[in-house]
């Protein structure tokens, strides 16, 4: 889906890889190359040029290979019928897009599954695949510009992605014993439907999900239809918000459906497998309060519902799948439910232009837990929390916020001390400074994409403190932990 923000991500993202391109190609030579200008040959009258591929990565700095260039992705449909007892999947995953260049051939990426047959604009296509890129070739090249239906019919049973930036758990569709559930952050959506499998790329999402009676399917958005097809059911789950892959998620089990309105009317349905103790649907019971913390905040609950779904184990993370926070079979505390909660704003809403940038999600998400606890146990609790974590960050040395490599995503570095970044800037622009920053990034990128130069040059321009940049481009790069401290040099954490 295009955003100004996302155009923004991309023609930066092109930046980069330009000039990383540029680098390689700048290899040292025997003899200083000449700086002689170079000729554009003409083509001969009547040849016409090839049109070029789309490339196969959008050159994230984490994941070069991740996404593909040269179009843009308004809407999935993904039509799946499963056998939930062997886990096996036979799907029709139809794309609509846009080509952003001209294009004799793109890329989707997906993994594992087989795929009987790919069409382009009603056509059957060539496709060719190497490892979870799949390479097809309409019979004609597309235009600049030219609307793009891709239909990818699949079948086989899933299998789980090992991704170095989330080491400790298998990523993608996954049955448990008793169910299946998709947990992608942030590779694993290609193991179960194709795509352009980058956050730059957001689109809105319909899920027809056909499973054997009692199986029930919950996944993002609103239940817009359920079908009774006598021994099976259809449930039909419509994302009319963009979407980042990795936040599509599909739960299919037996569920008690618990609703409740929150605030502004917004719908709230989570989905309990049955046995779920009252006692951990109860961790759950504040979300309304922390909807209402964040609406005034920052302004409406950015979708149309929100809920969670329990997987039927227990886990020791959750995921913030949009509208549908994915939880553990106990839930969590306080602290998590809200740092999931509150990603729907800055995550999920705003997502990050890279992976590079995933600070903005996981950062924002830590300090405003502590905004929480600030709101419901007061300042001094607070303060202890941050001084707490700024101490846990000066004994372990941890390094800087903006990782170099996908190990460095789930970490103290973007988590904790990115926290901390934000505390430091708050305490150098004051409260009201600091939020007015914070709600002008989310009004100014919500339902796009943003980048830390995004987020950097909001801070500058709201509050008029050009030193605004040097303090973060510290915090987040320096791998020295730079001081906790006012902008008066006084020191508040010793
Ligand atoms: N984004 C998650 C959080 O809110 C953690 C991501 C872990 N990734 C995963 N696939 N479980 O903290
Ligand atoms: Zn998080």
């Amino acid at each position: 889906m295009a955003h100004c923000a996302w155009r923004f991500g991309l023609i930066r993202l092109l930046a980069l890889l330009g000039l990383a391109l540029g680098a390689a190609a700048c290899q040292p030579q025997t003899a200083p190359a000449p700086t002689t200008a170079v000729t554009e040959i003409p083509p001969a009258p009547g040849v016409t040029l090839a049109a070029p591929a789309g490339a196969a990565g959008l050159g994230d700095p984490l994941y070069p290979a991740l996404g593909n260039g040269g179009y843009d992705v308004q809407h999935y449909t993904i039509d799946l019928t499963v056998d939930v007892a062997r886990n096996m999947l036979d799907g029709v995953t139809t794309i609509t897009a846009h080509a952003m260049q001209p294009l004799s051939a793109f890329n989707l990426d997906f993994s594992g599954l087989t795929i009987t047959r790919v069409t382009v604009n009603g056509q059957s296509a060539d496709y060719r695949r190497q490892g979870s890129e799949t390479t097809i070739t309409p019979l004609q090249p597309l235009a600049a510009g030219a609307r793009l239906t891709v239909t990818v019919a699949y079948r086989g049973e899933p299998q789980p992605i090992r991704d170095p930036g989330v080491p400790f758990v298998p990523l993608g569709w996954q049955r448990f014993e008793q169910g299946i559930a998709v947990v992608s952050e942030p590779s694993g959506a290609m193991n179960w439907f194709p795509s352009n499998n980058h956050p730059a790329d957001k689109a809105t999402f319909t899920f027809r999900v056909q499973v054997p009676k009692p199986y029930q399917v919950a996944a993002n958005g609103v239940l817009a239809d359920t079908q009774d097809a006598g021994s099976s059911t259809t449930f039909v789950w419509q994302m009319t918000d963009p979407m980042a892959t990795y936040l599509a998620t599909v739960h299919i089990g037996r569920y008690e459906v618990v609703t409740a309105t929150g605030p502004g009317g917004v719908t709230l349905r989570h989905y309990f497998p049955l046995g779920t103790p009252d006692t951990v649907e109860a961790r759950f019971a504040r979300i309304p309060q922390m909807m209402q913390f964040m609406t005034e905040r920052f302004g409406p609950y950015p979708f149309d519902a929100y809920g969670v779904a329990l997987l039927p184990v227990s886990t020791g993370w959750a995921l913030e799948t949009q509208t549908l926070s994915t939880y553990g079979a106990d839930g969590a505390d306080e602290a998590e439910v809200f740092h999931e909660l509150m990603h729907e704003w800055f995550g999920n809403s705003v997502s990050p232009a890279t992976w590079q940038d995933v600070w903005l999600n996981e950062g924002f998400a830590t300090y405003f837990q502590w905004l929480w606890q600030e709101e419901t146990e007061g300042r001094p609790a607070f303060d202890a929390t941050v001084q707490q974590a700024y101490a846990g960050l000066v004994s372990r040395r941890v390094g800087p916020v903006l990782p170099q490599q996908p190990a460095g995503m789930f970490t103290a570095a973007t988590y904790q001390r990115g926290a901390c970044t934000l505390h430091a800037l708050r305490l150098t622009v004051g409260d009201a400074v600091f939020f007015q920053i914070l709600r002008t990034y989310y009004e100014r990128f919500a339902g796009g994409v943003a980048s830390t130069a995004d987020f950097s040059a909001t801070a500058v321009e709201v509050s008029g403190q050009p030193g605004v940049e040097a303090l973060l481009h510290a915090w987040l790069t320096s791998p020295t932990l730079p001081l906790l401290v006012h902008i008066g040099q006084q020191q508040v954490y010793r």
